[in-house]
């Protein structure tokens, strides 16, 4: 098997990229180790910035997005019981959020690239690459019973945190930032109407929660947990008596409960490697970098990244420059470091530490409580919620 550039990981990373290299004229193939149903049915992030939703209906795979997805203008910050409203869309000059879940942006790409032509090998095993500091990079798997390999240019390492490419970099090539949190989110997907027309984070001396949704009939909640919990620790009710106590408001406002369909524990973290790039691999997504949560930016940060690559390449195949791809790396980590910033900020912001003094919990309430008062600060939120420019 040959094609010009190899990807491995059929996340929205790998996916996208693929995408956007076939509507410049570049041939790639996705290597995953999952099935089409299991990638199809992981349920993640859902929260897509303005510039994720423009690419993916400039790019033509936006149709069942603009149809389904729900356009968010604000989001509330819930403290003191008492709930307060940053209007992005008007203090970002008319941006918004679309709420539409991963795994249904990634359905959107497979059948786009299968309809294309497009080749995505799945439940590959035993995944490896190699080459990639030399001119003939190629990744080897098992699919079918036989070990294939697969020669390209290039390989694109779209395998997530904890994949193989980033791995298989030499010990000494990258540079990793790291920070872990003292909690967990423990997410669930519940049959209910979303009590909040808007995304509710709210504050509380239990713990941090967060009211979402997936669509209108379908919520999507979280709350902080500690940071080895166990599932099988929270049965229904639990989960349902803790959103209660920690979405609480003033008021006639009330959390409508409903049958949990799905629960899952997500750790946090921040994770960053340098350079993003070694010979021939590019690193791109979560295989690069990790965020915690709060922000909402993991699915939006790997996007970004696979714009900037599939730019990088569409330069090296039409002209043979290769100062964009020279520059990846670079270009990607200004971006990757600011949503890290704001991923941080907001996790500390909102979350409760085991280590907090009194002193720290009256911190945390005046700076939500400057943010609610001051346009200046809102505006910060807000700009950087939406998603900062591209360049
Ligand atoms: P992934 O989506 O991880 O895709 C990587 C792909 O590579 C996967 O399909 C995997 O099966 C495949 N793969 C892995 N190893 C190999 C291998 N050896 N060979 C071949 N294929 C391989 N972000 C938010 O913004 N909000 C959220 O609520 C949120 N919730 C999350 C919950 C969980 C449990 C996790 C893990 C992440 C969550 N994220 C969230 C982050 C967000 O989902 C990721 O940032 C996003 O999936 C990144 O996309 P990606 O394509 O880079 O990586
Ligand atoms: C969702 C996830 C987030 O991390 C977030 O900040 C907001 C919403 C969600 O899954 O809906």
């Amino acid at each position: 098997m040959r094609t010009q550039i190899g990807i491995v990981g059929a996340g929205p990373a790998g996916l996208l990229l693929s995408h956007l290299l076939h509507l410049q004229g570049i041939e790639s193939v996705i290597i995953e180790a999952r099935s089409r149903k299991y990638i199809e049915e992981r349920i993640r992030a859902g929260v897509l910035e303005q510039g994720t939703v423009d690419m993916l209906v400039e790019s033509g795979v936006g149709e069942r997005l603009k149809r389904e997805g729900l356009v968010h203008h604000g989001i509330e910050l819930r403290f003191n019981r008492r709930g307060h409203r940053i209007n992005m869309y008007e203090l970002t000059g008319g941006k918004a959020i679309t709420i539409y879940a991963q795994h249904e942006v990634v359905k959107d790409l497979v059948s786009a690239r299968l309809a294309a032509g497009g080749q995505i090998v799945f439940e590959a095993g035993d995944v490896s690459v190699h080459g990639f500091d030399s001119s003939t990079p190629a990744i080897r798997f098992q699919s079918g019973g036989k070990t294939q390999e697969l020669a390209c240019d290039f390989i694109a390492g779209c395998d997530g945190f904890h994949g193989v490419c980033r791995p298989s970099i030499p010990v000494g090539v990258l540079t990793e930032f790291d920070r872990t949190y003292p909690f967990a989110w423990l997410g669930v997907l519940a049959q209910v109407p979303p009590s909040s027309n808007e995304l509710v984070y709210s504050y509380h001396e239990r713990g941090f929660a967060l009211l979402s949704m997936r669509t209108p009939e379908i919520g999507r909640l979280y709350i902080q947990v500690g940071p080895d919990e166990d599932i099988h620790n929270w049965p229904d009710d639990k989960i349902w008596r803790e959103l209660q106590a920690r979405l609480a408001a003033e008021g006639d406002w009330k959390l409508t409960e409903g049958p949990i369909l799905q629960k899952g524990i997500t750790p946090m973290r921040s994770f960053v490697v340098e350079p993003m790039q070694f010979g021939k691999l590019y690193l791109a997504g979560d295989a690069a970098h990790i965020v915690p949560a709060t922000g909402a930016k993991g699915l939006n940060l790997a996007a970004a990244d696979v714009r900037i690559l599939s730019q990088a390449f569409a330069e090296f195949y039409s002209s043979g420059k290769t100062q964009l791809l020279d520059q990846y790396s670079q270009t990607c980590l200004r971006r990757v470091w600011k949503a890290q910033r704001f991923s941080w900020w907001m996790t500390s912001m909102l979350h409760r530490f085991d280590t907090d003094s009194p002193f720290d919990q009256r911190r945390q309430v005046a700076e939500l409580d400057y943010l609610a008062g001051s346009r200046a600060a809102m505006t910060s939120l807000a700009e950087n919620y939406v998603g900062l420019p591209w360049d």
